[in-house]
């Protein structure tokens, strides 16, 4: 098969880029190794920014987001014994959607049915080759068994974080950054009513916790773990008795309903400069990764190909070769920004093992400094709800 962007990865990421490359008229072929139902079935996050809805809604890919999305104009931090609500539409005039990561892939997976797009799920073994050359190749076993290879002018990796494109680069091409953390996110949905109008991050001396939602009927919550807790010896007892050591200190009750789904999440800091090496292009979780905390991972993706869509229009219908050098600059701008976000929520409302006192009083401190001064509401604000798209080169 020859096509002019092969995608390895058929996530958000890699969906909406070819979403955007088919309204460009640019052919393309997407391969993933996990069926479709595989991906809609993982649980993820759940916010998406102003901007990613107006992508999203713009590009035709999605309608639903509006109908069936909930549009928060703030969130609350809890701490040091109170709640404190972020007046987003007050402080800079945007919302946050929540609207779960799995029904963005859904539409983005109907968009592609429905345009006819190449899309092959399932595949195994799959490998790019050539990717300095002009003719950059994408080899694999497809579905049904047989030898495939797909031949490209352009190739990207949007194939998450353990991807095998940014793993094909060679060692002397790339510069790899990151930062572990001595925590993780002990993840669940349950059937119960929102606990909150909006979604709840509470810092506690015993660590963080985050009531998000889902719909009406099901919630998501979440609360610090040690890494290698085994999510299956918890019984729903210790879960919403963990919940309630961390939230009830700061006035936060949740309504509590049957657990469906546990799970134990780590998660790190990482970059990989730069995205491009020769003829492909890397975009999303494989080549950066930030902790959970705020939600940018997904919105972090979806900017990044709706910047590569517009240059690798300009490299394939203008010939301007040029156009791609700008992508890793340009895209490093925004993905700095938010790594910077992501940790520093995350390390403002986790608690550290091993904290003392001081290091408790002190997270209590800055989060009541951020949440008395406008100036530090809005820098919060603005993070979360994201960055406009020219502020954040
Ligand atoms: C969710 C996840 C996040 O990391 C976050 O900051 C907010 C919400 C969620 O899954 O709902």
């Amino acid at each position: 098969t020859r096509t002019q962007v092969g995608i390895v990865g058929g996530g958000p990421a890699g969906l909406m880029l070819a979403h955007l490359l088919d309204l460009a008229g640019i052919s393309t072929v997407v391969v993933d190794d996990r069926t479709r139902h595989e991906i809609y079935t993982t649980v993820r996050a759940g916010i998406l920014e102003h901007d990613t809805v107006r992508l999203l809604v713009d590009s035709g890919a999605s309608r639903r987001v509006l109908t069936e999305g909930y549009e928060h104009e703030g969130i609350e931090l809890a701490f040091g014994g109170g709640r404190h609500r972020i007046d987003f539409a007050e402080l800079v005039g945007a919302s946050a959607w929540l609207y779960p990561q799995t029904e963005v892939f859904a539409d983005l997976a109907d968009a592609r049915e429905r345009a006819g797009g190449d899309v092959r799920w399932g595949v195994r073994g799959t490998e790019v080759l050539d990717t300095t050359s002009d003719a950059p190749r994408i080899r694999f076993t497809a579905a049904d068994g047989s030898a495939q290879e797909v031949v490209c002018d352009h190739l990207v990796g949007a194939d998450g974080s353990r991807s095998q494109c940014r793993r094909s680069i060679p060692e002397e091409a790339r510069v790899q950054t990151g930062k572990e953390y001595p925590f993780a996110w002990f993840g669940i949905l349950c059937d119960a009513p929102p606990s909150a109008p909006e979604l709840v991050y509470s810092h506690s001396p015993l660590g963080f916790a985050l009531v998000s939602q889902r719909t009406e009927s099901v919630q998501r919550m979440y609360f610090q773990c040690d890494p290698d807790e085994d999510a299956s010896a918890y019984s729903d007892d210790r879960i919403w008795s963990e919940m309630a050591a961390r939230l009830a200190p700061n006035g936060v009750e949740v309504v509590q309903g049957p657990i469906t789904s546990k799970a134990v999440l780590r998660f790190r800091s990482f970059v990989h400069e730069p995205m491009r090496h020769g003829r492909m292009l890397l975009a999303g979780d494989a080549a950066h990764t930030v902790p959970p905390t705020g939600a940018k991972g997904l919105n972090l993706a979806l900017a990044d190909v709706r910047l590569l869509a517009e240059l690798l229009e300009r490299a394939v219908k203008k010939g301007d070769d040029d156009a791609l050098e700008e992508y890793t600059g340009r895209a490093l701008a925004r993905v700095w920004k938010a790594q910077h976000f992501s940790y520093w929520m995350t390390t403002m409302l986790h608690a550290l093992p091993g904290a003392t006192p001081f290091d408790v009083r002190r997270q209590e401190a800055e989060l009541a400094s951020l949440v008395s001064s406008r100036a530090g509401r809005t820098f919060l604000a603005e993070g979360y709800t994201g960055w406009p798209e020219r502020a954040a080169r």
